[in-house]
Formats: structure tokens, sequence, C-alpha cells
């Protein structure tokens, strides 16, 4: 009787779902004709040869400079991480063997955890696998704590805590970016009792924008708002010990947490989160990306420490990174090349269409030898696409006046439209 049932189903006609890889087809087949389809572009970095980098082109091996790399300061290649690391795996200290509390905490992840707080003068920090990580985790765990809460989200942060912030049970106010007097109105408009949270970066690193910092601590103050900061494009960078834009400007003590990146400026991999100690303590104990996932490798832990205790010296290398910076955008406006200006080391450079955005970036490969990635919707908004060029201490003058050049005749070539009006009148 049930094999005849079985039969019967089997044989019926049923109506066929869309298949999944036609919707994948279709998805794809759109995101080309925009100009949006990703091509990954395949490097070997060198050690010693940063910012050169060995592309695979098609025809072969060849050299090109890396313009685009958020290995700010070159700290994955240097010499003294390397050595950490190479000696960790000497001593076993390769995959953590568990998450932190099944068997994967090592002395390592305890030892960067105290560095990472005492770079920050907080209590506590905890280290995740990775950035994106520690904001989906902390944020999530940060709006869910307390039943009555409000989060307040800068309009340009990052995907990790939009997704962070929606995975809490807190609703969400978007105000508008850097906009210290709308968030003043969106916060005087809740009541008195509600709890907030204040979620921003500190250095948006797709326009280079710096948070007025002082000025939204005064605001969160006066109405008693907690301020969760990512300062993933700062740390290693601004400073005096390169702990951020929030030691810049003298505001490390009134951030409730601070959260950032071991992938950027340090060099190697993983997140973190640092602050008072019942906070990051109850992240730890709460937060499903910290409890469910295999710990960091115990030897990445290792180098970000040595990393981190040199960053905190590393005045010399903060410096040339400006002045880099510095002489990019002096040659991107004696050309008028539309470039937005930015106090931080991020210098986007605007085409406003994705195709073209994606032409120029193939051109400057192809023929110059300058590795750049366009910038598309969804990172960016429609019709803002941009190359976007994160000058260091490595790169000389005469790479920085080649590119200024290359970007002139790219500029030509493609009739892509320069500034108009007078930065140079
Ligand atoms: C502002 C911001 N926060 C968080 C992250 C995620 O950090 P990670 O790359 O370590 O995952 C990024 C990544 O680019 C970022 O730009």
């Amino acid at each position: 009787m049930t094999t005849a049932i079985v039969t019967s189903v089997l044989k019926s006609k049923v109506e066929r779902a869309p298949s999944f890889e036609d919707a994948f087809a279709a998805k794809l087949n759109g995101l080309r004709s925009e100009g949006r389809y990703r091509v990954f572009v395949e490097l070997e970095r060198p050690a010693d040869r940063f910012p050169y980098a060995v592309w695979h082109a098609p025809d072969g091996p060849r050299d090109v400079v890396m313009w685009c790399s958020n290995d700010y300061l070159n700290m994955a290649h240097d010499a003294a991480v390397a050595a950490t690391m190479i000696d960790a795996v000497k001593q076993g200290a390769t995959g953590a063997g568990g998450t932190r509390n099944i068997g994967g905490t090592h002395h390592e992840h305890v030892e960067l955890e105290r560095v990472l707080a005492q770079w920050h003068g907080k209590e506590a920090a905890l280290t995740f696998t990775s950035g994106w990580v520690a904001n989906l985790t902390a944020l999530s765990v940060l709006g869910s704590i307390l039943p009555n809460a409000v989060v307040l989200s800068d309009a340009d942060n990052h995907n990790s805590m939009i997704e962070g912030i929606r995975r809490g049970t807190a609703p969400c106010v978007v105000f508008r970016h850097n906009d210290v007097a709308d968030l003043a109105t969106k916060l005087a408009a809740l009541p008195t009792a509600q709890p907030k949270i204040i979620a921003l970066e500190s250095l948006y690193s797709m326009d280079g924008s710096v948070a007025p910092l002082a000025a939204i601590c005064d605001v969160a103050e006066r109405f008693g708002a907690f301020t969760y900061l990512d300062e993933v494009h700062a740390v290693g960078l601004y400073g005096v010990r390169g702990a951020g834009q929030a030691e810049l400007q003298c505001v490390s003590h009134r951030i409730d947490l601070i959260q950032g990146t071991l992938g950027k400026a340090v060099g190697l991999q993983g997140g973190y989160i640092a602050g008072r100690q019942a906070v990051v303590d109850g992240v730890r104990s709460l937060g499903g990306g910290f409890i469910f996932s295999t710990a960091m490798p115990p030897m990445i832990a290792a180098g970000a420490r040595v990393s981190i205790e040199k960053l905190i010296r590393a005045k010399a290398q903060r410096n040339a990174q400006q002045q880099h910076v510095r002489l990019l955008q002096q040659g991107l406006r004696r050309l008028r090349l539309p470039m937005l200006e930015s106090p931080s080391h991020i210098v986007p450079v605007v085409v406003g269409d994705a195709a073209r955005c994606k032409q120029a970036s193939d051109l400057l490969l192809q023929r110059f030898g300058i590795y750049v990635q366009p910038i598309n919707y969804p990172t960016v908004a429609r019709g803002t696409e941009r190359l976007r060029f994160t000058p260091g201490p490595k790169h000389t003058p005469e790479h920085i006046h080649h590119l200024v050049d290359a970007l002139d005749q790219v500029w030509t070539e493609l009739d892509l439209p320069r500034q108009q009006g007078g930065w140079w009148c």
C-alpha cells in the first residue's frame, strides 16, 4: 500500500519549483550588466618588496604597485611579527583546537587581550575571529541586554554594525552621517529613562571622514547614552601610541566600548572589543559569535601582540603615511581629479558609474601596473562609485607621481569628469 502511494506520487506531475541555479545565474548576469560583478585579482605579496606585488596576469606574472591595501603600514611583513609567528608555530601554537570554552583558550589569547586592554586604556578586552564577527556579536548582545533599549546608528555605519544591530532586540534610529545636531535631536525625542546606545565609526573607510568624537561624547553624556565606537580603520594609525582616533581626539576614557580589527594596520586577522570588565565579560558569556566559534589560531594572537607593541612606537611610519597622503592629494588637486577631501589616510577618487569605474581600474592595472579595486554599490551608494587609494609609508614620491600621471591619462582616455570649481584658485 505504502509503496503504491510512493509510486503514484513519483509518477504524478508536480509543478517544478524555480531552480536555484537559474536564480543565481540571473542575479550574476544582472551584476555583470551593471558592471558590478566582482573579479578578484590574483596576487602574491613577497615580503621584502611592498608596495610591489606580483600579479598572476592571464599572460604570466608581472609586478604591480598596490594602492588599495588595508595592511596600511605593512605590518603583515614585519620581520619581528613573522619571527614570532614562526616561533609560535614551532611551539605548537597553530590551530586553537576549540572554542575558547572548550580547550581553545591559549596563553597567547590572554596575553593579546591584556595588551589590547592596555592599548585602549580599558579594563578588559576580548578577541574574535574577525572585526566583522566582533561587531556582529558585541552589538547584538548590547542591543538585547536591556529590554527597552534603542540604538542610534550613524547612517554610514559598516555592514557588520548594521547586521549586529539587526540581530539585537533594540530598535534602531539612524542619524545623519557625522551630524551631531541630528543625533542630539533624535536623542532628545526619546524618553529620558530609555537606555540608549550610540553606534558609530571613528573613521569611515569609503570617504575617509572622521567622527567629531568629543562633540558626540558631550551629547552622549548629556543623554546618558552608551557609546560604541568602531575604530577598525584608525587603530595603529592615529594617536601618539597608535591607539586610534579616540586617543588622538583625547576621548578614549569617554567611550564605553571600542571595537577594532587585527586585519588592517595590525597586519593579521581577527577582531576585538575593549571596555569595562562587566560589559566585556557579558559579551564573552552571552555572544554566540564568540561562544560557538573556534578561537583564532594562537600564532596569530602572538603575532598581533608583537605587531601592536611595535605599532605603539611606530610614530615615524605614521608620519610618513600622512606625508604621502598629502603628496597624493596635492597631485590630484593639481589635475582636477575628483578626489573627496578627507583629513585621513583614505583618498577616494569618484568615477560615479560602476562600469566606468571597473574600466578605469582595469586600465590602471593592465597598462600602468597600478592595482586599485573599483568600489561599487552596495559598498557605496550608486552614482558615487570610486577608486579608493591608501598611501602608506613604503610608497615613494616616485610611486605617487606615477599614480597621478596614470590617473590623468586614464581620465582623459575614458573622458571621465574632472573636478569643477576652484581648489587651486
Ligand atoms: C568599519 C569596519 N568595521 C568592521 C570591519 C570588519 O573587520 P574585519 O575585516 O576584521 O572583519 C570592516 C572591514 O572592512 C570595516 O570597514
